[in-house]
């Protein structure tokens, strides 16, 4: 129940990495600490999504929104309008941000909303942490907008549902995305498009009014994050100029790499959904010419992650 005891009680689970979900305005979220890579690994795990798309993160306050993304007078403009409500808004993420690299699925922007829910803002306010949360449902169906849907779909998968009643917009946050000049529609949903463009004054560019924001073109927004370095994947050696991401107890053979890392000595996939990012980020600053890549099982989480580094891998305009 979502009365102060089970308010709290959530609270207590988000920040010890547990998968709580809870009523948001829009629709049930499922949510986790965004700071800790293994509780958001959960949810990836939890929704059984094949690839990482960035999760939306759920703040209190402008105040608490300012410390995790850069915002421009726009932004702040549009945030100050529209929130708490349904309206997320991608911006450049913070460098110190403690937001945990999965989270934003690698990408150096963040996605960021207030939501108005009274429910939502209590757990924000009692975890004091910023809050990951997805849609509660499976990859593929369709968004919940009761406890109930929450139950049919994930239950034994999450550690709480909070029961707020059903939400009432019923469908997901509108998403903008703000880089400088260049404000974009990322998908259509609770604030009409005409709210917006009457705030700025101008008509927005549309990315894909498919309901899914998630930039499907390569470089679409310019920000998937892709290493530098070129990735050779399932490698059982290193070569020369090469860097190392192990996985399990694998031990390569061949040339000494010039930084190497493993993803989980355990061969856990949620440990190393987890570490993913951070590892690329860097074995990549470490000047390597190509990252060699144990083979990894394409079971559970394990789909996303090789969907990821093989998206890593293929051939980039503008690299041999
Ligand atoms: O109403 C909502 O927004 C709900 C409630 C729970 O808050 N949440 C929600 O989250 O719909 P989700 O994960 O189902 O959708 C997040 C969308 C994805 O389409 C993703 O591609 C986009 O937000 N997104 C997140 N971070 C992004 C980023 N840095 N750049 C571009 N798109 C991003
Ligand atoms: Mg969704």
């Amino acid at each position: 129940m979502a009365d102060d005891a089970g308010v709290s009680r959530a609270a207590e689970l988000l920040s010890h990495g547990g998968l709580v979900s809870f009523p948001t305005e829009t629709v049930y979220g499922l949510g986790a600490d965004a700071t800790d890579a293994t509780a958001v690994a959960q949810i990836f795990a939890a929704k059984e999504r094949p690839s990482f798309n960035p999760l939306i993160v759920h703040v209190p306050d402008v105040a608490a929104a300012q410390k995790l993304g850069r915002f421009d007078d726009q932004a702040l403009l549009l945030a100050r309008t529209f929130w708490p409500g349904p309206f997320t808004l991608v911006v450049p993420a913070l460098p110190d941000s403690p937001v945990a690299a999965l989270t934003s699925a690698g990408l150096d922007s963040i996605a960021l909303r207030v939501p108005s829910h009274p429910v939502a803002r209590r757990i924000l306010a009692m975890s004091g942490k910023p809050i990951a949360a997805p849609s509660a449902n499976r990859s593929g169906r369709i968004s919940p907008t009761t406890a109930a849907h929450v139950l049919a779909d994930l239950d034994g998968r999450l550690d709480a549902v909070l029961d707020g009643g059903a939400t009432n917009v019923g469908v997901e946050s509108t998403i903008v995305a703000c880089h400088g000049e260049d404000i974009r529609l990322l998908r259509p949903g609770g604030i009409p498009r005409e709210a917006v463009e009457a705030l700025l004054g101008h008509k927005l560019i549309s990315v894909a009014d498919t309901g899914d924001a998630a930039p499907r073109a390569p470089g679409m927004l310019a920000s998937h994050y892709a290493p530098a370095a070129g990735v050779r994947l399932d490698a059982v050696d290193v070569r020369p100029g090469e860097a190392w991401l192990g996985f399990g107890g694998l031990q390569p053979g061949g040339a000494e790499p010039v930084m190497s890392r493993n993803l989980s000595a355990e061969a856990d996939l949620v440990a190393a959904a987890a570490a993913l990012f951070s590892a690329l980020h860097a074995l990549d600053a470490s000047g390597a010419r190509s990252i060699a890549v144990a083979p990894i099982p394409k079971t559970g989480l394990g789909e996303a992650i090789n969907d990821r580094l093989s998206r890593a891998a293929a051939p980039r305009p503008g690299k041999a």
